[in-house]
């Protein structure tokens, strides 16, 4: 056991204020980590699965119609584990093989998800919609903020009531019922992706007809918009600004293919261009992300569109250039990406500025660049970036999905090794991460180590 690091003791954690003690204080460990051994330039092919961001919601909508529904090209993520869970304590059967979820929704789900799950993956907030308007009732743990930022739920409720919903907040959760939802005008402050599908998923099954306005515009949405119609929904103006959705009394299960994770590819995208390799993505839509293939394209990088389904090919050589990236609801540039653009500017030649309009805390993980030897100033929603030719490995901590894989990209390009703690956040949003990076030629491993000798402290 390295000095200083002692494991806790009962005598120790009940005394965690005593500054005299500090090396006693109460620590929780990840066991498991990436280390990565900077300096390959990544090159090959990668195939890219459904969109977990599509998925989830997909899984939610199957519970509005009794039977059999199946999706297919499911991206095999912890994420889908745990909202297949969230299903089944409601009810639902679900089988999950390989890249095909099969739920059976009973005649009768049930109506409440609680915290244990909900703390889990913020997601689950997507059963409101089709268990209310489905149930007439639900009861969802109220999901919290997270390290990106305070995710608020007042335009989901606002929603739901406008349609005739009671809504309560009690105990951590929040609580709706309503006999039958009924059509209303509603208006978004935010084009919030969360909230276009919970009003989405409601107001299919409600009386007359809903216009959301203002409503997101991201491919996900498009895509629970083209399975909700497959079902038999009446849905139109899907991927603009104004949904018009005519209820109907009753849906049925369909099978339908979950559109491509656009995240996912760009930040293959993305680690061709930090790692200065050629990479060469399947399975993809580029059309989804066109704003930030135009960006890798300022910083230098050829872009090659290969044809319709067989994805494109980016090449980056030498040194990216620095460009500046404003984040904005789709189609602008994904927030999602944010963590990638600041991993390229901090190897590009040249200052860049990143603006983060989504959420209130995206910069927290910067932090964690700094480790690695970035030059990141911080202010408010603007990040400025200086390039550096090298990072430097270190070890760092994941704190949410897509900043633990823009670290691990920044690592690629880190002298030495870096340990990124803690896998569970990679785990939620990318399939089978580590063989992907090493098929491209990246020195990278899932180690498994002992507490107490973890080079880092939560
Ligand atoms: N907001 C409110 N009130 C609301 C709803 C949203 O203030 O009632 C705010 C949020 O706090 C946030 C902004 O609006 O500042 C945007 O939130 P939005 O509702 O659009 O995001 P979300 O539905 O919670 C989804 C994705 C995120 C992705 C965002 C934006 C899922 C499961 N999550 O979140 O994905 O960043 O849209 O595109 O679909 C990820 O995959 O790593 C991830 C965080």
């Amino acid at each position: 056991m390295r000095p200083g690091r002692r494991r806790q003791s009962k005598a120790a954690a009940a005394t965690p204020a005593d500054p005299a003690r500090v090396d006693r204080l109460p620590y929780y460990c990840a066991v498991e980590l990436f280390r990565v051994t900077g300096g390959t330039r990544l090159v090959g092919e990668v195939t890219v699965g459904g969109a977990k961001n599509s998925v989830l919601k997909l899984m939610a909508a199957a519970l509005l119609a009794e039977g059999r529904t199946v999706l297919t090209n499911a991206p095999r993520i912890l994420d889908v584990t745990i909202m297949s869970e969230v299903l089944r304590r409601l009810g639902c059967t679900v089988g999950v093989n390989g890249e095909t979820i099969t739920i059976d929704t009973p005649a009768e789900p049930g109506t409440e998800a609680d915290y244990d799950l909900v703390r889990r993956m913020r997601a689950s907030i997507c059963v409101l919609g089709p268990l209310l308007t489905r149930c007439g009732k639900v009861k969802v743990a109220h999901p919290g903020g997270d390290a990106i930022g305070s995710r608020g739920l007042d335009m989901h409720i606002a929603g739901l009531q406008r349609m005739g919903a009671e809504v309560t907040s009690e105990h951590g959760f929040v609580i709706a019922q309503a006999d039958r939802l009924h059509g209303a005008t509603i208006w978004l402050d935010f084009p919030s992706v969360g909230a276009t599908e919970n009003i989405l998923t409601a107001a299919v099954l409600a009386k007359g007809t809903t216009v959301i306005d203002n409503a997101a515009r991201e491919p996900e949405i498009v895509d629970i918009c083209a399975m909700l119609t497959e079902m038999g929904a009446r849905i139109y103006g899907a991927g603009t600004s104004t949904l018009e959705v005519e209820g109907v009394d009753a849906l049925a299960p369909v099978i339908h293919r979950t559109v491509p994770d656009r995240i996912v590819t760009g930040t293959w995208a993305f680690a061709a261009a930090i790692t200065r390799g050629d990479v060469t993505v399947r399975n993809a839509e580029p059309s989804h992300l066109e704003i930030a293939l135009d960006k890798l394209r300022t910083a230098g990088a050829e872009v090659d569109l290969l044809g319709p389904g067989e994805g494109f090919r980016v090449r980056m050589d030498p040194r990216p250039r620095a460009v500046d990236v404003v984040t904005l609801p789709y189609p602008g540039y994904p927030t999602d990406l944010l963590p990638m653009a600041i991993a390229l500017a901090a190897v590009a030649d040249g200052p860049s500025m990143i603006t983060e309009n989504v959420f209130d805390a995206r910069f927290m993980f910067t932090n964690e660049m700094v480790r690695l030897g970035a030059d990141v100033r911080t202010d408010g929603h603007h990040a400025v970036v200086r390039g550096k030719e090298w990072l430097s490995g270190a070890p760092v901590r994941a704190t949410d999905i897509r900043a633990g894989a823009g670290l691990v990209m920044a690592a690629l390009r880190a002298a030495g090794v870096t340990e990124v703690a803690a896998v569970y956040p990679i785990d939620r949003g990318y399939p089978d991460f580590v063989a992907q990076l090493r098929g491209l030629g990246a020195e990278i491993e899932r180690v498994t180590v002992p507490d107490d000798e973890m080079s880092f402290d939560f």
